[in-house]
């Protein structure tokens, strides 16, 4: 059996390896879709889960945002940042609280994949502003998550994963195209599968799904996979965190796509590099 057929054999034996989304995450993801949720409900789910409330109002207070004032309750985080803004941060947060392997293997390190992961995720949104797309929601989440799919290779298939590295190292092939060869799936859609299986929004999985093959992804969820691609380009040449992937190309066709220039693109880069500091200030608040 390869890695594809055996991930797939423990999401259907819903196997008690696999990480299970914290019931209060799974509220949240329901409510996303919806703006019927006010904040003081919001905030009642939130306290079910205070590790999580407090992960939320430590990202909330962090230099990301800014902000002058402390907040210090949930009710107030979703006044003056959003009620969606605090939903995704409440589900990245949890995620890199679920899927953060205990011990370092040595093949790639789990934090500086987070790093680059973060990097990415404020830098898609920031591409959507210089470009003037419209601000999806599900922009910064995406981005965030775009290369889960390789934390789950480290947890579950370290030593498959090993000989995929070794191979993309030594032969300057595209990472997504190795896994496939020795895989029979590649870290975005291994991330998909698992995210489907949490009930993830399409205009969450889809992006993620499509982030190195975006012909293939539907219209309707193309722009987001686009801005999530500009930006992964961008972070690695910002040299922001690590993602194991040693020259991801340029697509010259995917950034006209979305209308980023070159000078759009260098205001892309040069923003990913000053973020490194609020990069950091996340990482550390979700861990
Ligand atoms: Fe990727
Ligand atoms: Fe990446």
């Amino acid at each position: 059996m390869n890695v594809k057929e055996r991930f797939v054999d423990l999401i259907r034996n819903r196997d008690a390896s696999l990480p299970t989304l914290p019931v209060v995450i799974g509220n949240l993801l329901a409510k996303a879709d919806s703006e019927s949720a006010t904040p003081e409900e919001l905030a009642r789910f939130l306290s079910n889960d205070q590790s999580l409330a407090a992960r939320v109002l430590r990202i909330a207070n962090s230099p990301y945002y800014g902000l002058l004032r402390k907040i210090d309750s949930i009710p107030r985080a979703v006044t003056v940042i959003g009620f969606r803004e605090v939903v995704s941060i409440a589900l990245g947060s949890g995620v890199i609280g679920l899927l953060t392997p205990r011990e370092k293997g040595g093949l790639i390190d789990p934090v500086e994949l987070w790093r680059h992961s973060i990097a990415v995720g404020f830098a898609s949104k920031e591409a959507g502003k210089i470009t003037g797309k419209p601000l999806e929601d599900s922009v910064m989440l995406a981005g965030l998550l775009h290369d889960v799919g390789k934390i789950l290779f480290l947890i579950y298939f370290m030593a498959d994963y090993a000989e995929v590295l070794v191979k993309h190292q030594a032969e300057g092939i595209p990472i997504h195209l190795v896994e496939a060869e020795l895989l029979g799936i590649d870290h975005a859609e291994i991330a998909f599968l698992l995210m489907k299986q949490w009930n993830f929004p399409d205009s969450i999985c889809m992006p993620v799904r499509h982030h190195h093959a975006i012909d293939q992804c539907p219209a309707e969820h193309r722009t987001v996979a686009l801005l999530v691609s500009a930006a992964d380009w961008a972070c690695h040449a910002a040299g922001m965190g690590m993602s194991a992937n040693t020259a991801p190309g340029r697509n010259d066709a995917n950034l006209r796509a979305i209308g980023l220039t070159e000078q759009g693109l260098e205001k892309l880069i040069d923003a990913s590099r000053s973020s490194a500091a609020e990069v950091e200030a996340f990482l550390e608040a979700v861990s």
